[in-house]
């Protein structure tokens, strides 16, 4: 199964993607993950990367379809993935329709998660995320056992520099702008499955799960 999650920031994508990662065996690819990768090896490209991922702007597509590539051509990726972060907008997603003709492969859904500005809001600036293994906790909603401390690693836990204030605006402008329009774009292809986001994470889980029995 080849599943991309789309939403605005803090819909909870990479919460979700874990989950399905779980359940179904598949793999997770986030790009913002391998763009931190980047900007954590300080190299000339990593510190570009940064600029744009602190401010909350989109990197260019070449930096992040290149990355993308390369992780699709990993072997493991053959069991399925879940795309949490692409496409974020047209040319993403043309690349990827004519990446995936070439090798006669096919998305089968696009699991839209919509959540309110309010609950984004609450989402990301309670956001903490281990500075180790990246594991992700919320100081209310999902908070670790130990305040400041992962649960699984026992490393410090660190916010994201792109969880400011100022940043989460421009992330939600940015999404408005340039990604929300994808919606049309899968639900023409007839393959959108729209959640409501909104509830907490394993019964927005749940439904996910509801949907796909209905359709896989
Ligand atoms: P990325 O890392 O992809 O960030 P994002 O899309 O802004 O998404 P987030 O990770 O902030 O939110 P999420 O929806 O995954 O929510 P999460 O589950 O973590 O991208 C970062 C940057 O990289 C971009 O701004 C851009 O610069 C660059 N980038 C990435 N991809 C790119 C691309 N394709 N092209 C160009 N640039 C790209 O949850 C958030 C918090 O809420 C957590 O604390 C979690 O515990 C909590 N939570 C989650 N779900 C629930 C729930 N149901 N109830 C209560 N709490 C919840």
């Amino acid at each position: 199964m080849r599943i991309i999650l789309l939403g605005p920031p803090g819909a909870g994508k990479g919460t979700q993607a874990k989950l399905l990662k779980t359940y179904f065996g598949l793999v997770h690819i986030s790009t913002g993950d391998l763009l931190r990768k980047v900007v954590a090896e300080n190299s000339v490209l990593g510190k570009i990367v940064k600029q744009y991922m602190d401010k909350g702007d989109l990197v260019p597509d070449s930096s992040v379809v290149e990355l993308l590539k390369e992780r699709l051509s990993c072997a493991d990726t053959n069991k399925g993935f879940i795309l949490d972060g692409f496409p974020r907008n047209g040319a993403q997603a043309e690349i990827l329709d004519n990446a995936f003709k070439e090798k006669s492969l096919d998305i089968d859904y696009v699991i839209y998660l919509k959540a309110d500005e309010p609950v984004i809001i609450q989402r990301l600036s309670g956001r903490r995320v281990c500075s180790k293994c990246q594991a992700n906790f919320h100081i209310t909603n999902m908070p670790p056992k130990k305040e400041g401390i992962c649960d699984n690693c026992g490393s410090a836990l660190y916010q994201r520099s792109d969880d400011q204030e100022e940043s989460i605006k421009n992330r939600l402008k940015v999404y408005l702008s340039e990604t929300a329009s994808l919606t049309g774009y899968y639900l023409r292809q007839n393959k959108l499955l729209e959640m409501d986001a909104n509830f907490e994470a394993t019964i927005v889980f749940e439904k996910i799960k509801s949907a796909l029995s209905k359709k896989y």
